[in-house]
């Protein structure tokens, strides 16, 4: 397929993960792409990845919770290609703590919420910002199972999580009849560093890896390529009468 030839498509966290996957998903389908990312050594490299594959590309080093990076991000964009088609909001973090609510450090706590949640905000104003100059758009922001259930343990991850979805649902509806469409994807357990590396540990830990994959039907962890694969169709024409959804990417868990 080459649905996204001559599109201009960004992808937030794009050095790791599902973010990375969702980027040389796109480029395999002849997009031009803007990559962000903190990690500014690993997104170099995708980049890099990405130019030998013969897609033009660009990696900008982005903090989304910082306001002024975002804009640089999109203005930067536009600069290097003109408008902006497709935008994927995939940065994000899981925090270190399991705690309960009372527990938790605030500061943490707050950073959580800085990042995941007003950081998809800032890059979805300033997505749609643009998009509204463009004449339209797609966009997909990556919330989480613990968008839409309980995480204990996790209290920031769920309540910016499900904020993401919150987002999404009304922005859909704000821009419907402005050709911009906003969904939402909300994964269970997906083979990433953030979950084998991250708070849960899975890579050094088998009972807490064998929970992670019992708790989908199909019994194991979703791929990264997976998700790519669901955030593209979202992105692409094939999903034009979909807009304002908070879709499970779950192995049947939820089923
Ligand atoms: N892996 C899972 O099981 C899972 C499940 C549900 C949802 N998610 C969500 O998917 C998204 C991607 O996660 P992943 O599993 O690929 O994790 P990951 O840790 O492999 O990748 C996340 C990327 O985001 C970047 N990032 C973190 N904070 C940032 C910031 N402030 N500004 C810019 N970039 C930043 C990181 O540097 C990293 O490259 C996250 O939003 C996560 O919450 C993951």
């Amino acid at each position: 397929m080459n649905r996204f030839h001559h599109k201009v498509c960004l992808v937030t966290g794009a050095a790791s993960g599902i973010g990375n996957a969702t980027a040389v998903a796109f480029a395999a389908e002849g997009a031009k792409l803007i990559l962000a990312d903190v990690n500014e050594a690993a997104g170099k490299g995708i980049e890099q990845q990405i130019l030998e594959m013969g897609n033009e590309v660009i990696f900008v080093t982005c903090n989304i919770a910082r306001k002024e990076d975002v804009e640089n991000l999109i203005n930067t964009a536009i600069q290097t290609f003109g408008s902006l088609d497709c935008a994927v909001n995939c940065a994000g973090i899981a925090g270190k703590h399991s705690a309960l609510l009372h527990e938790y450090p605030e500061e943490d706590w707050m950073h959580m919420m800085q990042v995941n949640l007003f950081g998809t905000y800032f890059c979805l104003k300033a997505e749609i910002t643009q998009m509204l100059n463009n004449g339209g758009g797609s966009i997909v922001n990556v919330a989480s199972a613990a968008g839409l259930v309980a995480q204990p343990g996790n209290s920031p991850y769920a309540t910016s999580k499900f904020g993401v979805v919150g987002l999404t649902r009304t922005a859909a509806k704000e821009y419907a009849t402005h050709n911009i469409r906003i969904n939402a994807i909300c994964p269970t357990a997906i083979e990433t560093p953030m979950i084998m590396d991250g708070r849960r540990k899975l890579a050094y830990d088998s009972e807490a890896l064998e929970a992670a994959k019992n708790f989908q039907a199909m019994k194991r962890m979703g791929q990264p390529e997976e998700v790519a694969d669901v955030i593209l169709w979202l992105c692409s024409e094939q999903s034009s009468f979909i807009t304002g959804h908070a879709m499970p990417v779950d192995g049947g868990a939820f089923a």
